[in-house]
């Protein structure tokens, strides 16, 4: 039988350092705030010039060199972002460009939070259809360039950061082995306007003006306490369907890899699981969220510190603008 595997992972975050007095300096908040509410101390910001696919060319080559693949062997690209280099075309096209690969396909997925997750699942798919042997699975924001850095920005700036992390998915025939398990999302679009970018879009005319620059409707906006009432539902209950799925009770996973949304989510979710910290990841202190790519880097990070190893049992879990969430089984 075919099945993927993840044959090395890479991440890559810019070197500019934002603390949150350095926020505190353009806004109304404060190093306290921000640490209570969110457990966030600092983030990375991209360099004027630098973007998403930037980053994501980074972490690609750092899963290449791990899986000791060539550019050349990846026959597929799958590229999550809500934060891309232009409206159109996507960024899989463009990060596809930058390693050298014309005529390998790319697909980008624009699942926000929860896309690294989406994109895993169809990767995971098109290996065992028989479609690809190597996929390249990216994850990557560059949440920068679109924080409104004022006062009426300061209730979503002070969460978002910049990064990428990608995987090198290859097929493997070893059941029992390391390999991509199961898979489960969900989505609920009537919570669509309460975590959103409005602007550019297309269901106004014209889909930008200077009033909706002005108005605020091109920066994120959020209903904080509506996202974490259902985040911290979702989280475990997306846990507990994967685990559920393979018979499996929280004490028997190795380790939980939760987007990171927010220290006082993950808290909640670990909690409500009665996992012990240690076993629940979180990097969310020194990157805040960064979205697509917080999973893969997390799980990179995970791997060359020695936390996952191979034949772990890893649970990957996300939730976020959409409502979407989802999660994946995987034996490292
Ligand atoms: N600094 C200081 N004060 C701030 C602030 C900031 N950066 N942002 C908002 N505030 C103020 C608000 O204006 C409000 O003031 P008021 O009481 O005078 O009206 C007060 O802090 C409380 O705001 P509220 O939004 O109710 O705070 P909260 O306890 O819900 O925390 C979040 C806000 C965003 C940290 C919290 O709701 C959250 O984490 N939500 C989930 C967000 C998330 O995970 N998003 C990503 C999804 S993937």
């Amino acid at each position: 039988m075919r099945l993927a595997r993840i044959a090395g992972t890479g991440h890559f975050v810019p070197e500019k350092v934002v603390t949150n007095n350095d926020l505190a300096a353009a806004m109304d908040t404060t190093d306290e705030w921000i640490v209570e509410r969110t457990g966030i101390r600092e983030r990375r910001f991209a360099e004027a010039g630098v973007s998403g696919t930037d980053l994501a060319v980074e972490a690609s080559r750092q899963a290449l060199t791990e899986s000791g693949w060539e550019a050349s062997d990846v026959q597929f690209i799958i590229f999550a972002t809500l934060s891309p280099d232009m409206y159109f075309p996507g960024n899989g096209v463009l990060l596809q460009r930058e390693l050298g690969l014309p005529g390998v396909g790319a697909l980008d997925i624009r699942n926000q939070c929860t896309g690294f997750l989406y994109s895993l699942s169809a990767a995971d798919a098109y290996i065992r259809m028989g479609m690809y042997d190597r996929i390249l699975v990216v994850g990557a924001e560059c949440h920068s360039a679109g924080i409104r850095m004022d006062e009426r920005g300061r209730d979503t700036a002070v969460l978002f950061g910049d990064g990428a992390g990608a995987v090198c998915l290859e097929v493997t025939t070893d059941a029992d082995g390391s390999r991509l398990i199961s898979h489960y999302l969900h989505a609920d679009g009537r919570f669509a306007e309460v975590l959103c970018v409005k602007s550019p879009g297309a269901g106004q005319k014209p889909w930008l003006t200077t009033e909706m620059v002005d108005d605020g409707s091109s920066h994120p906006y959020m209903n904080g306490r509506e996202v974490f009432r259902h985040a911290i539902t979702r989280f475990p209950e997306v846990i507990m369907e994967a685990l559920d799925g393979e018979g499996l009770t929280p004490d028997q996973v190795d380790v939980v890899i939760p987007h990171q949304a927010n220290q006082r989510i993950t808290d909640a979710v670990t909690k409500r699981l009665g996992l012990p910290r240690e076993k629940v990841l979180s990097n969310i202190e020194r990157y805040g969220n960064t979205t697509a790519a917080s999973i893969p880097i997390a799980l990179s990070e995970a791997v060359k510190s020695g936390t996952v190893q191979r034949g772990s049992l890893v649970c990957l879990a996300a939730f976020g603008s959409g409502f979407t969430w989802a999660s994946s089984l995987l034996r490292y």
